[in-house]
């Protein structure tokens, strides 16, 4: 089965964002690492990265065609962007949503998710292993 992992703004720079919060990877040691876990669960996953909102709803579209499960971790856009929460709920397969830090135990305005209500799982607060659970979420789940 094919996983598209979406991730989304400022996560290109995790590796200069703060450790405590986000685990300490570059997004590049995080996407090797996914890989792994994928192939290790007999997944095909498929990590992209864009700073552009419009682009992650292409992507989201894209995805209608061909994946089998998505992860999405959209950054500060999960906090206001209907537009991609719009584009995620086109999804007619199981959408993970996953965030490196406990949103919920963070900032007032960081607490709220817009994508929350079209995602079939959340994982939050796990860091990089997060992307694990919701690789064995979708793994699970497949037909
Ligand atoms: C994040 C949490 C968001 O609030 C933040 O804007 C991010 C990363 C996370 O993975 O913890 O960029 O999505």
């Amino acid at each position: 089965m094919r996983v598209a992992v979406f991730n989304g703004v400022n996560l290109d720079v995790l590796h200069r964002r703060d450790p405590d919060l986000y685990g300490g990877l570059s997004l590049n040691q995080l996407e090797t690492r996914i890989y792994e876990w994928a192939r290790e669960l007999d997944l095909l996953a498929d990590c992209r990265h864009t700073n552009s909102e419009g682009m992650y709803v292409a992507w989201c579209h894209d995805a209608l065609d061909w994946a089998g499960g998505v992860i999405a971790n959209p950054g500060a856009w999960s906090h206001y962007s209907y537009a991609i929460r719009d584009a995620l709920e086109l999804l007619t397969v199981p959408v993970v949503e996953v965030h490196l830090s406990n949103i919920e135990e963070r900032e007032e305005w960081r607490r709220h998710s817009v994508i929350a209500d079209v995602a079939a799982a959340r994982v939050l607060g796990k860091g990089p292993d997060g992307y694990r659970e919701a690789l064995e979420f979708l793994a699970q789940g497949r037909s």
